[in-house]
């Protein structure tokens, strides 16, 4: 194994730069589902809305962050594509400036140190001379002016010919913001062997979300380079899973199965990794946002192994190989060792009843359109990817195809007279007094997530809610505990809210409109053309398929029963109303 990550800090460091550790994969920023990117722990720091100085005491920072992109799941299994991977990055949150490179302040810096580094460090490890290198400039786009000044220093600084200096749009160097919102700005990328390897982001801008961008007071730089791919290039190979990254669970997979095709191979040696990370953050399989995607990570391998018959020991060797291999840097893998192994084959041993009926259900399909499909998953949950892995010769429709009949089916039930609260519904289970208290309760959530956001910043995004005649759960993101201080401010929060008597209205509108007034969606649920959106107030908003009350007034009494931990990064709330 090589030893580029610690270089990398080590090179950093040694410029100013204090290096701090990687954040957990379960994002506490509410835009997004899993953390995609090395600055996303940093966003406050970018937008000023704390000071950098104050809580670490600079305005440099590198790391080497966890890090998990879904967009390219299904591309997995060719020689680059990854889900899980580790970013190499260092940041820079400007409020005071020092662009010299020679100069390793505490001070930010700009334009010219970071990309002076950048060539220093990949020079130091490399022989640049004997690869062919070259970059790529913001080359200007929707009035946002061309990065001149990036152009000038690889030039003139760096002495890159002007030839190797390639403008590009907004689509390819021109970075955020992750999320609806965020910072934003021109990118500039290093390119090796035609491969990306690095990108420096300039952070100039501010795009809120109407989409217009705003000038930051205080510019920023994050950089970001995968180190698998850094690793393929500094070992000399075409093909990342040939890396000493990949190599020892490969081979355990080859030992295992002596006839496993390539592109499996790199499945589960990617995937492997995936699931050891998601669990070591407390990440469990579910049917929602992320615990759906570690679920998918988990049923693909387990599809393989039972149609294969293999037995539990290619997992054991693989989930182990990577607790080993990791657990130097990541104190969390080997810390849940166990947690890792035990939701894995939990989660197996699920699954795996479900393939045996699903196989006996699939049988009597000569064929299976989107609707067999969706029946099919309805009933039993046997997900498409599942039928596609078993009997991919009687599929007969396409993703698109399946996505309309999710999507019908996704109105029927908002129209239908089911109400959902959660996901639970209460039609049939409930007396009207029942469905009464429930009704408030609700009104109370809404309150509450308004009330946290307020206190605890807008980093808080439900991750789900749960609601009974008794009491009202609710979770969301949060990277710590709370103290007594702000349970005593939240609950104060709403009960003030309950004393001013707001107005609760309903408001029909496009889902965009509702997104531009600010409303807030429950992330990665797919919505109809028109959405209910329901205000309290201008406390309070949310697109929502309701029932609510009519008053805040008609809540009486808000009480917080308890404050825990569901997972690493999520918090849960239990609590409930006078009645
Ligand atoms: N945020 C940028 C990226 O993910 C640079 O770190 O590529």
């Amino acid at each position: 194994m090589n030893d580029l990550r610690e270089k990398f800090l080590k090179f950093f460091e040694k410029k100013g730069h204090k290096v701090l550790p990687s954040s957990s994969l379960l994002s506490s920023d509410a835009s997004v589902l899993l953390t995609t990117a090395g600055m996303e722990q940093f966003k406050s720091y970018f937008v000023l809305e704390k000071d950098p100085i104050k809580e670490i005491g600079t305005q440099r920072v590198a790391t080497c962050q966890k890090c998990f992109r879904t967009s390219d799941i299904e591309e997995v299994g060719d020689k680059s594509h990854l889900t899980f991977f580790e970013m190499l990055g260092n940041f820079s949150f400007g409020k005071e400036i020092n662009d010299d490179p020679k100069n390793f302040s505490k001070k930010g810096y700009f334009k010219k140190s970071a990309i002076c580094w950048a060539f220093e460090f990949l020079n130091q490890i490399l022989d640049l001379n004997s690869l062919e290198v070259y970059v790529t400039v913001f080359g200007g786009e929707d009035k946002i002016p061309l990065d001149k000044e990036s152009f000038k220093i690889w030039e003139k600084e760096i002495g890159i010919k002007k030839e190797k200096i390639i403008l590009k749009g907004k689509e390819d160097n021109f970075w955020g913001p992750t999320g609806i919102e965020g910072p934003c700005g021109p990118t500039t990328e290093i390119y090796i062997k035609g491969i990306e390897i690095w990108n420096l982001v300039f952070n100039q801008y501010y795009q809120n979300q109407e989409k217009k961008l705003i000038p930051l007071k205080s510019p920023g730089v994050d950089t970001g380079m995968g180190l698998e791919r850094l690793t393929m290039i500094y070992e000399n190979k075409n093909d990342i899973f040939e890396t000493s990254l990949f190599l020892p669970l490969i081979k355990i997979a080859e030992k295992n199965i002596p006839s496993i095709d390539l592109r499996k191979k790199r499945i589960f040696a990617d995937h492997l990794r995936g699931i050891s990370f998601l669990i070591a953050d407390g990440l469990v399989p579910s049917n929602k946002e992320a615990g759906y995607i570690l679920r998918r990570l988990i049923r693909k391998l387990v599809t393989f192994a039972f149609l294969k018959k293999l037995s539990d020991k290619i997992f054991k060797e693989g989930l182990v190989q990577v607790i080993l291999q990791y657990k130097n840097f990541y104190p969390e893998l080997s810390k849940n060792k166990e947690k890792i192994l035990e939701v894995f084959f939990e989660e197996k041993k699920k699954f795996e009843r479900t393939l045996r009926t699903s196989l006996k259900k699939i049988e009597k399909f000569k064929e299976i359109g989107a609707k067999e499909a969706f029946f099919l998953f309805e009933t039993y949950g046997i997900p498409k990817e599942v039928l596609e892995e078993i009997v991919p010769q009687k599929i007969k429709f396409s993703s698109q195809e399946f996505e309309k009949e999710l999507e019908k089916h996704r109105k029927i039930s908002r129209k239908g007279s089911i109400i959902k609260f959660g996901g639970h519904g209460i039609s049939d289970k409930f007396s009207k007094e029942e469905i009464e208290k429930i009704t408030k309760l609700h009104t109370a959530t809404h309150l509450l997530q308004a009330a946290l956001r307020q206190i605890l910043g807008n980093h808080i995004k439900q991750m789900g809610s749960d609601i009974t005649p008794e009491k009202l759960k609710f979770d969301f993101t949060h990277p710590k505990k709370l103290n007594q201080e702000e349970i005593k401010k939240i609950e104060d929060l709403v009960n003030q809210k309950i004393e001013e008597g707001l107005k609760v209205i309903k408001k029909e509108m496009s889902y965009e409109e509702a997104v531009r007034q600010g409303a807030l969606a429950f992330f990665k649920e797919k919505y109809p053309e028109k959405v209910s959106v329901y205000f309290i107030g201008d406390f309070s908003k949310e697109i929502c398929a309701g029932p609510h009350i009519k008053n805040t007034s008609e809540l009486k009494k808000f009480k917080i029963l308890k404050e825990e931990a569901v997972s690493s990064g999520i918090r849960r709330i239990k609590a409930t109303l006078e009645f």
